[in-house]
């Protein structure tokens, strides 16, 4: 019977709700990143890191860049939670881009790459996330209103408020690849 685990690093509990939903869906192990020991990564089979985007980065994702020699021969799957909207082509570009900075090209080829939408939860963002948040919206507020794209104006629209886009069926394709692949 292979072992599969669910890792995550969760600031606001977005990736948290996709973890939990993946480990359920797949009856895999679920575990916080920082409670596992790069170490005891090696004992599953199949491994799926799950970390909210900050800046482009994916939370706490060294865990498994660090530990990709010990594990490349295993099944490597990673999701973003991020609060943009993934069903539009230049965000997922974007990610990837910024991805691709810190991935191998033998990392990227190896690790099946998912995305989903998150959310964001001001009222609760850390003291340093609400600079950064304010800095970003005070640079849109700067642009003429016709050059804003969907997503600029979608951050000015829910600036300062509670907005959650998680959705269980997002996960679906990639439990259908979990589950099929040979
Ligand atoms: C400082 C900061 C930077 C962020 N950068 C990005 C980003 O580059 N791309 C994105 O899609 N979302 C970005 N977000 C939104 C988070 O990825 C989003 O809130 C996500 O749902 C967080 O997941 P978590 O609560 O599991 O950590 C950012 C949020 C903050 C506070």
């Amino acid at each position: 019977m292979e072992k599969a685990i669910v890792i995550y690093k969760s600031r606001y509990g977005f990736t948290k709700k996709y973890a939990h939903w993946i480990a359920r869906e797949l009856g895999a192990e679920l575990m916080e990143a920082r409670k596992i020991k790069a170490s005891d990564i090696q004992n599953y089979d199949v491994i799926i890191y799950g970390g909210g985007l900050y800046a482009g980065g994916v939370n706490g994702f060294s865990l498994i860049t660090k530990s990709f020699r010990s594990i490349a021969d295993k099944s490597l799957y990673l999701f973003t939670v991020g609060a943009a909207d993934v069903s539009d082509e230049k965000n997922i570009n974007s990610i990837r881009s910024s991805l691709s900075k810190v991935l191998t090209p033998e990392m990227e080829s190896k690790i099946n790459i998912f995305h989903f939408r998150g959310g964001i939860d001001y009222p609760r963002l850390s003291f340093m996330h609400r600079i950064m948040m304010g800095m970003m919206v005070k640079m849109i507020r700067k642009k003429p209103e016709p050059e804003l794209s969907e997503e600029e104006k979608i951050m000015l629209e829910t600036y300062g408020q509670v907005v959650d886009f998680t959705d269980i069926s997002a996960i679906g394709d990639m439990i259908d690849h979990i589950k099929t692949r040979t």
